[in-house]
């Protein structure tokens, strides 16, 4: 993997095991966001795909398998942790991936490489969107897509709602920074800043899916726990306030609350899709 520079520069850095606890925590929740971003781009077999920020690799393994023994698919982010499992994770089959420690604002990619570029929950830690975005049209080629999902304000979701109490609750100012950036990337800026790298077609709605989560007992505490804020929670106040607040994001839920202990959420995101 090329070098690059520190996760630690980005607004969602994960450290030791975290990565693992966010593939397994975090699959039920990314499952449906990750078709409805495959869906926006019509990959084909044979085409080549560029998953930016693609964190453990939901989307880079779901596009591998639409474009088949002919297609290339290359994966890039800025925390190695995260490429590690997905590197791990990957199915050794045709494609490949390539997975590349890269920022998202210095891709090392040629240009006009990629039929689609895709990036889900990433682009609101990009420090500078506007860099970022113009290097994901550098890297397609003219005709090529692009499709990013951003969660909708927390307060539009029950879940992160009830981690946002949570976080009133035990957090501090720097969990609540790491908090507030996961929900920053309104609509109107990613279509503004799309239309500003030249992208054309650019258009974005909201997609919301009814998402079943396991025992919310133990689901609740294993997902804060791969989130930077459950993380910043946790080095201040130690385990208890970790689990402490992973109980305040059960007893908000209730209502949600399936008789078996699951949870069924309804969660929105903004999908934007754009053709270079
Ligand atoms: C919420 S995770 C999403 C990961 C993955 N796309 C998914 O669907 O699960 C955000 C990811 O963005 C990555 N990231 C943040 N800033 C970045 C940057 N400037 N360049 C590349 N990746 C970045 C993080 O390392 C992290 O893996």
């Amino acid at each position: 993997m090329a070098s690059s520079p520190k996760a630690d520069e980005t607004g969602f850095q994960l450290k030791g095991s975290a990565p693992e606890r966010y593939e397994e925590y975090s699959a039920p929740i990314m499952a449906p966001f990750v078709e409805a971003i495959l869906d926006a781009v019509d990959l084909c077999p044979g085409h080549q795909v560029l998953d930016l920020a693609s964190g453990t690799g939901f989307v880079a393994r779901a596009a591998a398998a639409q474009v088949g023994p002919t297609g290339h698919v290359a994966a890039a982010d800025v925390n190695e942790a995260m490429l590690k499992i997905a590197a791990a994770r990957a199915p050794r089959m045709y494609p490949d991936i390539e997975f590349t420690l890269a920022p998202a604002d210095r891709l090392p990619y040629a240009d006009d490489t990629f039929d689609a570029v895709l990036c889900q929950q990433g682009v609101q830690f990009f420090p500078d969107l506007r860099v970022a975005l113009g290097e994901a049209s550098r890297v397609l080629r003219p005709g090529g897509r692009f499709a990013a999902t951003a969660w909708a304000a927390w307060d539009r979701n029950p879940y992160f709602a009830a981690q946002h109490r949570a976080l009133t609750e035990y957090g501090n100012r720097e969990a609540e920074t790491q908090f507030e950036t996961a929900f920053s990337c309104p609509a109107e800026r990613l279509t503004a800043v799309l239309t500003e790298a030249g992208f054309h077609e650019v258009v974005s709605r909201d997609v919301t899916f009814g998402i079943t989560l396991p025992s919310l007992a133990d689901s609740a505490r294993g997902h804060l726990s791969a989130m930077p804020w459950g993380q910043a929670i946790e080095d201040a106040g130690g385990p208890d306030a970790l689990t402490q607040a992973a109980e305040t994001v059960t007893e908000t839920l209730t209502d949600h609350t399936n008789p078996d202990g699951t949870a069924t959420v309804p969660f929105t995101s903004t999908l934007v899709t754009a053709v270079r």
